[in-house]
């Protein structure tokens, strides 16, 4: 199959919009990172999604829609709680997946499950596309299982190129980590994935939310995720990634006491120059937003590069802080180094 990159051109979003309706496989951009989408009411697309991507079965799927009211006309959720009402009002369009009790949604959707991910993203090309196919979409992220999520069309071809029919190039992603999510399917609030609507972005609307024990930490054996995704390693380059938990001074010097020819450092921007290895910077240290947009798009250029080790930088965990440091921390199989 030839993949083709559409740029969106009114016929070309009509050309994907239909081939959705019908059952294809599309990429497509979001404000968060690019999905792989497909009708979230025809159950035999969905499962070429997880082909495409050679997905877990029991991994479920974020339906996407372009307009609040497509919840209730599509029958996707149950019953729509007070606190996902303010949410909805809070953060949609944005970048934030609401876990609700399930309605008539495949069960290929939730992998079986009694809820449904929700999510209403604000990338003007991916209102359009669902507005033309005038159905759902199921999207997980568009990158091989195992691989850190495209944020550019280039990403996704790579990954996905003759397994899919069409890409359609939004540009770069600007949140660039994936959605926030949070369930408000059980008694307390709870969040399953930091993204680019922040914990405390959250209490200040509903008040106190849980924090699921895989955001921040490995879970122990046989602990069982909250959210399927979370057991996963995710994220992982081939490369072998620690991270350092220091300040400046320790950070640089303890990688440059072991320089070598395969090593590099994923360090904030201000250390670059007085390393002595290869720098992949991903940020300035305060700038949580930038580090955020940049971290998926680095991580697969250090494996273009075929870089053997990579010494990180860790992130901080508050803020948009807690996305990266949740990304990273699963890059690098939750292996950290801490300097006092
Ligand atoms: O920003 C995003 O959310 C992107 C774009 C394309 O919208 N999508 C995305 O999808 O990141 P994916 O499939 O890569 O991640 C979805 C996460 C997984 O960790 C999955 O386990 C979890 O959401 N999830 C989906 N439905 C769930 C449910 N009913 N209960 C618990 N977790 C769920
Ligand atoms: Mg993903």
């Amino acid at each position: 199959m030839e993949t083709k990159v559409l740029l969106p051109t009114a016929e070309n979003i009509n050309t994907v919009g239909s081939a959705l309706r019908n059952g294809e496989l599309v990429g497509v951009p979001t404000e968060t990172v690019y999905g792989l989408a497909a009708n979230a009411l025809d159950g035999e697309a969905v499962k070429s999604i997880f082909e495409a991507k050679g997905r877990p079965a029991d991994n479920p799927l974020i339906v996407h829609i372009s307009d609040i009211s497509q919840i209730e006309r599509f029958d996707l959720v149950s019953e729509i709680p007070e606190n996902a009402k303010m949410l909805m009002k809070a953060f949609w369009p944005g970048p934030l997946t609401i876990i609700m009790k399930k309605g008539a949604v495949p069960d290929e959707v939730t992998a079986g499950l009694d809820t449904v991910a929700v999510r209403f993203p604000s990338h003007p090309v991916t209102a359009r596309i669902i507005t033309a196919a005038d159905v759902p979409l199921a999207a997980p992220s568009a990158n091989t299982s195992g691989k850190p999520s495209p944020t550019t069309a280039r990403h996704v071809l790579h990954d996905m190129n003759g397994r899919i029919p069409y890409i359609v190039d939004g540009g770069a992603c600007e949140v660039g980590v994936e959605s926030t999510v949070i369930t408000v399917a059980g008694e307390t609030p709870c969040l399953l994935r930091p993204g680019g609507v922040t914990l405390e972005q959250l209490e200040g609307v509903i008040g106190h939310v849980d924090v699921a024990d895989a955001v921040l930490h490995q879970l122990k054996e046989g602990q069982t995720a909250a959210s399927p995704g979370m057991k996963y390693k995710h994220y992982a380059p081939s490369a072998h990634i620690v991270l350092i938990k220091a300040d400046d001074k320790k950070y640089i010097e303890y990688v440059n006491e072991r320089a070598s020819s395969g090593t590099a450092a994923l360090c904030y921007d201000e250390d670059c120059e007085r390393l002595s290895v290869r720098t992949y910077p991903y940020g300035a240290k305060e700038d949580y937003a930038a580090q955020s947009n940049r971290i998926f798009d680095v991580l697969r250029r250090i494996d273009e590069d075929g870089v053997k080790t990579v010494y990180g930088r860790c992130p901080e965990t508050g803020g948009l802080a807690m996305a990266v440091y949740n990304r990273l921390i699963r890059a690098a199989g939750f292996e950290v180094i801490e300097l006092a």
